[in-house]
């Protein structure tokens, strides 16, 4: 739940927002105003690489590696621990610039991106100076904040997506598993300040909607009305949303008509394109409306402070006893409830530890099964988690669509909260340990639930062993 309140203080503009995460308590973070000024600064640099490299910032071009050492070279000054990754396309070498803010959990990275490349037919100013001046600014605002991260931020700045979305993929491809599984989510940021802008907000996150919501309660928050838009393989969050990392992201608009009831409600032009130089030689330092680039690079802002802050839970289990009996269902069915059939010695898949494991759906068929336990929850508890352990194998295509799925739920005096799904798109075969923050249902007698369900064709199987609950 986002509540946000605004006031002004020596004529800077704050907003403090209360996050209230769970176990109940609340942080307020409040965002500063990301400087236009310092963005437009950005964009003028850009510029000025295209002009004096033949006119773009395109793969395999003079202007594409000078836009990457630049921003390398501000990122660095700031104080972030950089890389210039090297990768290469048909068009030659190109690189991405992923930077860290070497403070905060690194368990628990939070990511926002934009790709840096241009077309070869232009400089690639709305297309995507916007988002990499957004992202770049608001990565430079943090550096020099007084905040302190609980989480990791990461920002990347792509090479080649233009290409097809070339250096997103190459970053995830190139990322060990167990790195992957850290990434709590990824903001994209590509075209923000289209010259008949709209304001548009991704809605294609199969692993999750937080993020798009808060996007959106933040525009609201500003008066600012929104539309959804499907971006799907548009753009670099694609990469991390076939990994089934969470993903959300804006845009202004490409070579889309704006509408009439969309002018009505975001000023501009209907009936003209949002950007009419969308990779052309004209999306230049003219081809901008420094209005949503204010407003977009503030958003970008707002989720940033925040999700620096955001409450993932820990990592590493509280060490009090296992609440939970039977946690590696080697004594049977006993203590659990649900469906009859997934706890199960068959060894047609592996237990991560004895011979017995909760071994859900797998018959590729359109069905449910479930176990669950209760477990009481002492009111005392300072820390509260639920761990367990997962190998979901599958005959789905792992692409980007969600069909099997797994949700590990709670059910408190007959609601029931999902605090995660893992789908196909999670698959691995090794063992991989999930943990989830409890501490909201402290004093309460909860059932601790596990669901599965199939579509009509191609199985996953979803086996989890050794659940641990344990509280501080
Ligand atoms: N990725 C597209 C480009 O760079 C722009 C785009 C972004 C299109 C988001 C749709 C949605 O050309
Ligand atoms: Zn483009
Ligand atoms: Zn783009
Ligand atoms: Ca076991």
């Amino acid at each position: 739940m986002l509540k946000s309140l605004r006031y002004g203080a020596l004529g800077a503009v704050l907003v403090a927002t209360v996050l209230v995460v769970p176990g109940g308590t609340a942080t307020a973070v409040e965002s500063p105003d990301i400087s236009v000024t310092n963005a437009k600064a950005h964009l003028d640099q850009f510029q000025s690489i295209a002009t004096n490299n033949g006119g773009n910032r395109y793969t395999g071009r003079p202007g594409y590696r000078a836009s990457a050492d630049w921003v390398k070279a501000k990122l660095d000054t700031a104080g972030y621990a950089t890389t210039l990754q090297s990768f290469s396309t048909s068009a030659g070498t190109s690189y991405n610039v992923i930077a860290e803010w070497p403070h905060g959990d690194a368990n628990h990275v939070v990511m926002a991106g934009s790709h840096l490349d241009s077309v070869s037919s232009g400089p690639g100013i709305n297309d995507n100076g916007s988002g990499s001046a957004g992202v770049l600014e608001t990565a430079l605002a943090y550096a020099a904040s007084t905040q302190t991260a609980k989480n990791r931020l990461r920002f990347g700045f792509w090479g080649a997506e233009e290409l097809g979305l070339l250096g997103s993929k190459y970053y995830v491809n190139n990322l060990p598993s167990a790195d992957r599984d850290k990434i709590e989510l990824y903001l994209n940021f590509d075209m923000i300040a289209s010259p008949n802008p709209g304001y548009f907000v991704y809605d294609d996150n199969p692993a999750g909607n937080g993020a798009r919501d808060d996007l959106v309660s933040y525009f609201t928050s500003k008066s600012v009305q929104t539309e959804f838009i499907d971006v799907q393989g548009r753009s670099d969050h694609a990469a991390f949303r076939s990994l089934g990392i969470p993903t959300a992201g804006t845009f202004s608009g490409a070579e889309g008509t704006k509408s009439s009831a969309q002018a009505t409600k975001w000023g501009g032009t209907a009936g003209q394109a949002f950007d009419p130089c969308y990779h052309r030689s004209c999306d230049n330092i003219s081809n901008l409306n420094l209005t949503s680039l204010d407003r977009q690079i503030d958003a970008i802002g707002h989720m940033i402070w925040n999700y620096a802050q955001k409450d993932y839970g820990t990592t590493e289990p509280p060490t009090g006893n296992n609440l939970i009996l039977n946690p590696g269902f080697e004594s049977g069915a006993v203590n659990w409830t649900g469906t009859s059939g997934p706890i199960t010695n068959n060894t047609g898949r592996p237990a991560r530890t004895g011979s017995w494991k909760a071994w859900l759906q797998g018959n590729g068929s359109t069905s449910t099964e479930n176990i669950g336990q209760s477990v009481g929850i002492p009111a005392s508890a300072t820390a509260a988690s639920l761990s367990l352990w997962i190998r979901i194998d599958t005959a789905e295509t792992t692409g980007s669509t969600v069909y099997d799925t797994v949700k590990v739920q709670i059910v408190d005096s007959g609601t029931t909260t999902t605090l995660a799904t893992y789908s196909n798109l999670n698959k691995n075969t090794s063992y991989v340990q999930k943990t989830l923050n409890v501490l909201a249902y402290k004093g309460k007698t909860v059932t601790v639930k596990f669901l599965g369900q199939e579509d009509s064709s191609l199985q996953t199987s979803f086996v989890i062993d050794d659940v641990a609950l344990t509280t501080s």
